[in-house]
Formats: C-alpha cells, structure tokens, sequence
C-alpha cells in the first residue's frame, strides 16, 4: 500500500489533534499503522515466527505488545546486559543476543541464575569468544550452561573476494567452518550449541526501490539477486552440517527487507525483523515491504529566518551508518517542506525551507520521521501511543528507563 497524499494529510490532522495537548518535542507511536505494519510482516513472513529485533524499537511496553500478537516469537536482544535485564524482569524465556560480548560480568551473571541461563542465547564465531565465556564463569559456584549459536557471515562475495557487500560480521562462513566451530562447542561441556544465525544485511537492509536512482536500483536489485541465490545454497549446506553433529532449536535469517524471500527457504526456521513496525525512511525504498509511517517526533516551530523557511527546535538526531544523506531526519507533515541543505537537521536549530513554511506560526509543530527504528528511542524519555485521535497510553523508551545499552 502506498501512503497517498490525502492520508497523509488526514493523518495531520488527526496527529495534531491527538496531541494538541503535549509541549513539543516529543515522539509518538501511531497505533493502528504499527498494528498494520505487524500484521504485514506476519503475512510476509508466512508462517515463520518473527524474533522480534528489539534494537529497532528500544521501548519494553512495544516490545511485549508485539510478543502478544500472533506470529512473533522470542526477541533478538543488541547486548547481553540489555537481555539480562529484559529477563530478569520476566518479559521473555527466549531472548538471543544477536551480537557477541565481551562483558564478564554480564556472562557471568548469566550462569549464575538458572532461570537467566535457560532464557538467554549468546552469539559466538571464533574459539575467543568461547575462552571469554569460560574465563567468565570460573570460580562460580555452580555455573550453568551457557546457551550460545553460531553467527553465519551471510554477506555476498564476487570477483574472487574483490567486491563484497553486507556488513562485516562473522569470520565463519562455509559449512567447514562452521563444523570446527560447533565442534569446539560442542568438547566445552559449559556450553550447549542451540542455534545457528545468519542476516544477510545486503538484501534485508538495502532498498531495491530508491527513487530517482533507476542504475542504482538495478545495481542493487542484480547484487540482491545473486546474493539470495547463493545464500540459500551455503545456508541449507552449512545448517545441514552442523544438523549432523547436534539437534538445532532455531535458524534464524533475515531482516524487515527481506522477510518473505528468507522466509522461503526451507533451512531458516525463523525471521529476525523489527524495523517495519516503526517504518522509518530508510525501509521507504523497498519492493520486498511496505508499510505505514509509525513512529514520528514533533518539534516545535520557534523562529522565522526569512520568508519561504521556518526553524524547528532540536532535530539533529541522525542515524547510525556510513554518514550519507540517508541518515538525517526527514520533515513529513505538513507536507512540502524540507532540510536546508547547508545545516540538514541541527543540534538545536533545524531551518525548514519551503512554500509550507510561510504557513506556519511560531509554535506550530512539525512532525518528522527518523531514517531508523529504535535509535529515535534514545532521543526521547516516552513515547506518546496514539490511537485514532487520542493519546491512548504514554510509555517509557529504554532511554527513559536509564537504560542505553548500544
Ligand atoms: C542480526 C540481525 N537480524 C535482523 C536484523 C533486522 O532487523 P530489522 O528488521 O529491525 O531491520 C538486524 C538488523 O540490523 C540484525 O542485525
């Protein structure tokens, strides 16, 4: 579904008049596009669980809505105090941190508390993490096993390794590899081999759909194409390897770009995904998903430079990545107004040039969407739950709950 026009502009309405109440900035979650956009990547992912990626939405409230719909399962934790405390506080028994650590303490706390140790999965890819995890666990009392699975790298190499895309992970990368690996695992009677992941960041992460940039977009869609086709071979093969060697509870894959193509292929058992529920602009660009603007802020208009531009307070919350254009704040609504190229969105000040600009008055609010999910969580303390016209429900960030964690 593409958002038109026309909803956009109903939907400014109904946004300011859900809020008209709260002193910008503040965040806010549009409910019924973040319930469509769950059920959108349920569909997608056609009856493959989805572990919900909680660095894309950094706000426990959302994160144990979204595990009481059909179709999630799990959560895909960013580190381990973050899976600590997500456990510990009783939300979920079956969190898997999908990067590795190198926090003794956390580890350690980890096998000291059997419920905590049965509940939580951590990432390895070389024997140094396993000598960390044993190094951690030593002089406890009684340590418990440590549940860890296998990150596959899933990037795509051509050019006998001259060109590469996806993100630099793990080194293991053949089903060779990833048996010597399981095998250490497996002589470590501390530890118990559980899963295996593999998130091919170059199809789940990139858009195929860019506008404007028609090269581009075939350039990505040839890479993306290839990728899949050759991911699909060396995970059923690497998946089937380690299967020989011990029984696997999950293999998980993908991401919100890529649910239903990982989702397909009959190794994977489940989808790690997040970002759709959010919608920020980066997932705008995709053929593999659409879905609804979720999460926006608000920011106040304060001053008015000149005519044809306005300026917002604050605003300067770019996304993490390579520093592109792509990662800055986009003003949404109203609609037809846009950065200045020179400042973009400032640490205090963000000018907004456009024929909308001369409608609005100091202390107008203008809405805007982040390029990412969860990192807009750390801008703000809560989140403002809209419902309809109304503020249903106002829930804390992790930010707002003392907790940055990545
Ligand atoms: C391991 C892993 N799985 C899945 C995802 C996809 O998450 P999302 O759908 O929130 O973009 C990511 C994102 O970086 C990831 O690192």
């Amino acid at each position: 579904m593409t958002w038109s026009g026309s909803s956009a502009a109903a939907d400014l309405r109904r946004l300011d008049a859900a809020t008209a109440h709260l002193e910008a900035p503040f965040a806010i979650v549009d409910m019924a596009a973040f319930r469509a956009n769950a059920a959108a990547m349920v569909s997608r992912a056609a009856g493959k669980p989805i572990r919900l990626a909680s660095k894309s939405v950094r706000c426990r409230y959302l994160i144990e809505h979204t595990l009481g719909m059909t179709g999630f399962r799990g959560i895909l934790a960013f580190t381990l105090p973050e899976a600590l405390w997500l456990s510990e506080s009783g939300m979920c028994g079956d969190i898997v941190v999908a990067y590795p650590t190198a926090d003794q303490p956390a580890l350690a706390r980890l096998a000291a508390d059997p419920a905590t140790a049965a509940a939580v999965t951590v990432m390895v890819d070389s024997p140094e993490h396993l000598d960390l995890i044993e190094k951690a666990v030593t002089g406890l009392a009684d340590p418990r096993p440590i549940r860890v699975a296998i990150d596959i790298d899933a990037g795509y190499e051509a050019l006998g390794g001259r060109f590469r895309a996806g993100a630099r992970r793990s080194p293991i990368r053949t089903p060779a590899a990833a048996t010597q690996l399981a095998k250490a695992i497996l002589a470590r009677p501390g530890l118990r081999l559980v899963g295996l992941m593999a998130y091919e960041s170059q199809i789940a992460g990139v858009g195929d759909d860019p506008p404007g940039r028609p090269l581009y977009a075939r350039a990505v869609r040839i890479m993306q194409r290839r990728s899949a086709g050759e991911l699909a071979a060396r995970r059923a093969a690497i998946v089937a390897a380690v299967r020989a060697l011990t029984p696997l509870e999950f293999v998980n894959g993908g991401g919100t770009g890529s649910l239903a193509a990982t989702a397909a292929e009959p190794a994977v058992t489940e989808i790690g995904a997040g970002s759709g529920l959010y919608h920020p602009t980066l997932f705008d660009s995709y053929r593999g998903f659409t879905g609804r603007p979720a999460a926006m802020f608000a920011l106040p208009v304060v001053r008015r430079p000149g005519p044809g531009v306005v300026t917002a307070l604050g605003g300067g919350y770019p996304a993490s990545g390579p520093g592109t254009a792509s990662r800055v704040p986009s003003p949404y609504l109203p609609a037809g107004l846009r950065l200045d190229r020179e400042e973009g969105a400032g640490e205090v000040q963000t000018p907004l040039i456009g024929a909308t600009a001369d409608q609005l008055k100091i202390g107008d609010t203008v809405w805007f969407r982040h390029a990412k999910a969860g990192e807009l969580c750390e801008r703000f303390t809560e989140l403002h739950l809209v419902d309809g016209d109304t503020v249903v429900a106002t829930v804390p960030t992790y930010r707002g709950e003392g907790q940055a964690f990545a």
